[in-house]
């Protein structure tokens, strides 16, 4: 049961020596960071179902064609298990947004059933992380029929959100990260709706982070006890695509067919027929992020975490 899990898990490497003896003392949330628990959709996923116990063993796939933000955030702290319960497809409440997979709220249902009181996971407030990733199928399958930007539906849709957050606060989960919805609009399936939609797609983008923003500075001033970082993600992919070549990719919004047909975690072979090697594209297909715009994503916000105390 154990395997999915150790997948992840990273020897202490050397140590590395201590820049200079005043800052020796520099220490972070993440160096307490045992676990990292995950909630989200394709973006953060590594396979499961979203059915049954996510501690069991599942087949290991990412729409990344290698390490997704999760793997590679997990990897960069260097210290930490990385329980992943995101599931392709999810949204943050399935009755607001009309769809089948196992939404936010199922997913922590899984964590209280299987995993919040399991001996193998020795979770504290203070050893773990909780990050929550939703909102770009939410805005997928409602900016189309939603009236203006979306406030109606977004606003009932996030109210849910902190609904589920406030469960999971409850289980004793206390440091949260936020990630916000990246600019998708400018990925290949934004770009394929034409200049009308695109635009709608981008205020919808738009005002889901603006109340994203809003509500979380919201819930977590109504706690004493907790630490709450929103990661702009957002910002962070405009940065990349703005500057794709300084990054190190051959195009800000094309994929290679060859690559978004694999589900695979680990980074796949070049194939001959794309531009480059998969890091040569910030997207693996029209709306998913490559594992090299992952890892753009993954150290920005290690960065930030650094600095939480
Ligand atoms: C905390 O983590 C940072 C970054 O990995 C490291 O440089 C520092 O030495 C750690 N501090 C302690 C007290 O372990
Ligand atoms: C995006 O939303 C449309 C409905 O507007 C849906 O048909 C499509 O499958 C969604 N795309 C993805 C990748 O989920
Ligand atoms: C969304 O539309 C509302 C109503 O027109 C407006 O007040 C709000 O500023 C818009 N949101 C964003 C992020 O621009």
């Amino acid at each position: 049961m154990w395997s999915n899990l150790r997948r992840f898990l990273t020897p202490l490497g050397l140590a590395i020596p201590l820049i200079s003896s005043d800052c020796a003392s520099t220490t972070s949330i993440l160096n307490r960071t045992a676990f990292i628990f995950t909630f989200g959709d394709s973006y953060t996923t590594n396979g499961w179902s979203g059915h049954g116990n996510p501690l069991a063993s599942h087949k290991i796939e990412c729409t990344t064609a290698g390490p997704n933000w999760a793997i590679s955030l997990t990897d960069l702290v260097g210290h930490s298990t990385l329980i992943d319960l995101a599931v392709s497809g999810a949204v943050s409440d399935s009755d607001i947004i009309k769809s089948q997979p196992v939404d936010f709220r199922g997913q922590t249902t899984a964590f209280l059933n299987y995993v919040a009181r399991s001996r193998n996971v020795p979770w504290t407030s203070r050893n773990s992380i909780f990050t929550i990733t939703f909102g770009t199928n939410d805005v997928n399958l409602s900016f189309k029929n939603a009236q203006g930007n979306g406030t109606s539906v977004y606003s009932k849709d996030l109210t849910s959100y902190f609904n589920t957050v406030d469960k999971l606060y409850n289980a004793g989960a206390r440091q949260f990260v936020f990630n916000n919805v990246v600019p998708f609009d400018r990925a290949q399936i934004g770009i394929d709706q034409g200049g009308k939609l695109a635009a709608k797609l981008k205020d919808n983008i738009n005002e889901f982070n603006s109340q994203l923003a809003a509500k979380a500075a919201s819930y977590c001033s109504s706690k004493r006890d907790i630490t709450c970082q929103v990661f702009d993600t957002h910002t962070t992919f405009a940065n990349v695509m703005d500057n794709y070549a300084a990054y190190g990719f051959a195009t800000p919004s094309g994929y290679c067919a060859a690559y978004a047909n694999q589900r695979t975690c680990n980074v796949v072979s070049q194939d001959r027929s794309c531009l480059g090697p998969i890091s040569s594209y910030v997207w693996w297909n029209d709306l998913h992020p490559s594992c090299a715009a992952d890892l753009v994503w993954a150290k920005a916000l290690k960065v930030q975490l650094s600095y939480v105390s």
